[in-house]
């Protein structure tokens, strides 16, 4: 299931293949902004984040205008799997360490409360999304030590989880042992943020879509076609904040992680989620975990959506399978555990794994006090974003709120602050590596279907030739930090390994930090030195 990720494509999304979510919504509407406007509360980004955090405002009587670059959900919530979650990706007993007790109880009430709030959401705007509670089984990677559940279901018990442990896994090919979370949710994402739409502009708000928020600061923001949104509050919900080139990219890793959606027989496997503990034998900064759910297809198949063989983005060496062959190693560790049938869809995108393991929800650094950001989402990005409409709005409004602190993205204790530092002094290492790469290739190398870094005119410049033999040109220079991008054959875009700004083959920014596009010289003559 591909598409043309081309500028006229109804259906553009941060990438060249598209998820089940997308394939199966009607319509995108094209609703650019067009005039000035003024607003308690200017939104960039249309994704759960952004959505969710314009409803809670709304419902609290404030005016909101939320401007999106590409379509309702176009960004990483179109891409994910959509499992509603207290069985987080960081283990209890590692928040444990970082935080103490009494704020590893806070942080498992947040995403409890954020299911919770979107199961009566649902309810109360009547959003068709096929929301279900179900039961999660997390069940012991072969790498994993053979203690950790039981570690985990101490850790998530104290925590106030509600938790079991299990003997079996139903709907596993093989008998496993497990942690059984009870009071998981599941729900179709594009639908919901669809109802989530339509219940703020009932409320009064407005939703602009093909409209990119170029430029952002505490007094508003400017689009790429120059009309402006004057607001007494910004918040900018763009995954990773695209008005923080500084501070964050430090505090959070980007990874892309794969997805497969595979027939099965209707009443086969249990309406269920589940997740092994996480691949311990691969030396980078987080375990690669598998992530599995059902979802309703048709009158005689289920879709089993299976996810995990997660990379740093342009950055494969762990496995040294490149990006497009994720999905073999996907699907056969996924037959291996499940009775699957054809594989009918694949995706993949991008999450942002945070230093300490748990998201940032506030107040931007090195800011004016009324710009916000919501951002370090790793895999449990649906009750993070949720969340953080019901903690952005108390502090848009004044209101104290027990979470303020933990969330915030200034927060740099002493303990974090040891690891930020290791981790900027290394991240630091790696710019300069990636600024000064050197490998570039001749233009008659790049065969049809190919990419590949050429020199032109001395700069350095990412060609990509599709089949048909029509050369796309871009700089290969990253609009962030000016690091080397890299070609991802997969999805067909341009991806930095610094900290993951991604631009499609045609150089439009499709992942922050970046904010701009890459320079294109797709329409310039090669030979002609007009670079
Ligand atoms: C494959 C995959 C599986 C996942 N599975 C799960 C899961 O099961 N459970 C879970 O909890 N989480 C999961 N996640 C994480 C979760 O999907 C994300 O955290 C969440 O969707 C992020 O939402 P967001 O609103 O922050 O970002 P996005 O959905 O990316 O929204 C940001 C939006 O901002 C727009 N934008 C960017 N720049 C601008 C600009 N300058 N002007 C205007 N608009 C702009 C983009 O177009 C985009 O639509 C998964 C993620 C992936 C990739
Ligand atoms: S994302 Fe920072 S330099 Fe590219």
């Amino acid at each position: 299931m591909e598409i043309n990720n081309t500028p006229n494509d109804p259906r553009i999304t941060a990438g060249k293949n598209i998820s089940y979510w997308t394939d199966s919504q009607f319509a995108f509407p094209k609703t650019p902004l067009t005039e000035n406007l003024e607003t308690d509360v200017v939104i960039v980004g249309g994704g759960l984040a952004g959505l969710s955090i314009a409803y809670c405002l709304s419902l609290s009587g404030k005016k909101v205008v939320v401007v999106e670059d590409g379509f309702i959900g176009s960004g990483e919530t179109g891409r994910t799997t959509a499992h509603l979650v207290t069985a987080l990706d960081h283990r209890y007993y590692d928040l444990e360490k970082i935080f103490g007790e009494e704020k590893t109880k806070l942080i498992a009430q947040s995403h409890q409360v954020a299911i919770d709030f979107v199961e009566q959401t649902v309810h109360q705007e009547k959003i068709d999304c096929e929301f279900e509670r179900v039961k999660g089984y997390l069940f012991l990677h072969p790498s994993d030590k053979e203690g950790s559940l039981g570690k985990e279901f101490e850790a998530a018990g104290k925590a106030g989880v509600k938790i079991r442990e299990e003997e079996e896994v139903p709907g596993l090919l093989y008998p496993q042992k497990a942690l059984c979370f009870l009071n998981q949710a599941q729900f179709h994402p594009l639908n919901y943020i669809n109802g989530l739409c339509k219940a703020i502009e009932k409320m009064g708000g407005k939703v602009y879509t093909c409209t990119h928020a170029s430029k952002i600061n505490h007094q508003g923001i400017t689009t790429s076609d120059k009309f402006t949104v004057k607001a007494k509050h910004i918040v900018v919900a763009t995954n990773f904040p695209v008005n923080n080139l500084y501070t964050m990219f430090s505090k959070q890793y980007p990874y892309r992680t794969y997805v497969i959606g595979a027939l099965v027989k209707k009443g086969t496997l249990p309406n269920a989620l589940w997740w092994d503990t996480g691949d311990f034998s691969k030396n980078t900064k987080y375990q690669p975990y598998h992530y599995v759910r059902l979802h309703p297809y048709n009158d005689l198949f289920d879709l089993l959506i299976s996810g995990g063989e997660d990379h740093p983005t342009a950055e494969t060496s762990d496995t040294h399978v490149p990006e497009e062959n994720r999905y073999r190693v996907l699907e056969a560790w996924t037959r291996n555990h499940f009775p699957i049938g054809e594989m009918v869809y694949r995706w993949s995108g991008q999450v942002l794994a945070p230093m300490d393991g748990i998201g940032f929800i506030g107040r931007n650094p090195l800011d004016h006090d009324n710009v916000y950001i919501v951002t370090g989402d790793s895999g449990n990005g649906m009750t993070q974003c949720s969340f953080a409409g019901l903690l952005i709005t108390d502090l848009i409004n004044g209101k104290e709120n027990k979470w303020e602190k933990l969330y915030s993205p200034l927060r740099f204790t002493f303990k974090e602050s040891g690891v930020a530092l290791k981790l900027v002094a290394e991240d630091l290492k790696n710019v300069l590596k990636k600024w000064f790469y050197t490998g570039s290739v001749e233009l008659s190398e790049i065969k049809n279907g190919t990419a590949g870094i050429v020199k032109l005119d001395g700069k350095k410049c990412g060609a990509y030739r599709d089949e048909s033999g029509k050369l796309f040109l871009v700089s290969a220079e990253c609009t962030h930090l000016k690091c080397m991008v890299l070609w991802n054959n997969d999805e067909k875009s341009w991806d930095c390994p610094c900290h993951g700004s991604r631009f499609s083959y045609r150089g439009k920014v499709i992942n922050g930090p970046a904010n701009f596009d890459l320079p294109s010289y797709t329409d310039a003559d090669p030979d002609s030195k007009s670079f």
